[in-house]
């Protein structure tokens, strides 16, 4: 598993407005919006293509497109959905999945309470979109899932991760052998007791929902 941590001074500039226990409701939707647009423009490098022959009103070059199957995107519910526009703005033609997954505050495990996904995903390259890398659970189950289903490529987007969850995901996923890549805007210090990120953002959730 690879964690890639976009450094970049506009990942960084509305990440730390993001962070402000002030940043109101609206203003964090829509910088989650932004953000999500940057890190995807990393999490896309590797996205599959078709090389083409195509015609300009001067000449015939070759070009590439995106390759068939598109790929699917699956924020998970429900702080994930703060992040889809986001997402598609950049990938209009991929196809969008969805998992709901809550974690239980006390215990701190991962459930799954809805999924809308194809049932065969085999040969799919997966975007998977949740703003927090925790305890990782959540996102353990995630790419479980999916890989369960035959995808074959997995790039998770994730606004912050812990390095208490990035240690999960590489032990729980050590034995799937499906390429898996975490892209963030930051690497934060640690958990609290709580199960929160610190520094972090606070309950993305409560952010963007309330
Ligand atoms: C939050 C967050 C992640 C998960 C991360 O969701 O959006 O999905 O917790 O925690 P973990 O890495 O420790 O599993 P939450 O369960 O609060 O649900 P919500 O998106 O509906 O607010």
């Amino acid at each position: 598993m690879r964690t890639h941590v976009v450094d970049h001074p506009l990942v960084a500039h509305k990440l730390t407005t993001l962070r402000d226990k002030s940043t109101d409701s609206p203003t964090f939707r829509r910088l989650t919006d932004e953000l999500v647009t940057l890190l995807a423009y990393e999490a896309t490098r590797d996205v599959r293509v078709d090389e083409v022959s195509i015609e300009t009103p001067v000449a015939s070059t070759s070009g590439i497109k995106l390759a068939s199957p598109k790929p699917l995107v699956v924020p998970i519910l429900r702080a994930g959905l703060g992040m889809l526009d986001g997402m598609v703005r950049l990938l209009p033609t991929a196809e969008v999945g969805f998992l709901g997954m809550i974690r239980n505050e006390e215990t701190l495990e991962a459930s799954t309470y809805a999924e809308r996904l194809p049932d065969d995903l085999s040969g799919r390259q997966c975007y998977v979109l949740d703003p927090m890398l925790a305890t990782g659970g959540t996102l353990a189950a995630a790419i479980r899932f999916l890989v369960d289903r035959g995808a074959d490529h997995i790039t998770a987007i994730c606004l912050l991760v812990a390095p208490e969850g990035v240690a999960r995901l590489e032990q729980e996923l050590a034995d799937i052998d499906v390429p898996v890549t975490i892209v963030t805007a930051a690497l934060d210090e640690r958990l609290n007791e709580l199960g929160y990120i610190v520094p972090g953002l606070g309950d993305a959730g409560d952010r963007l929902y309330g």
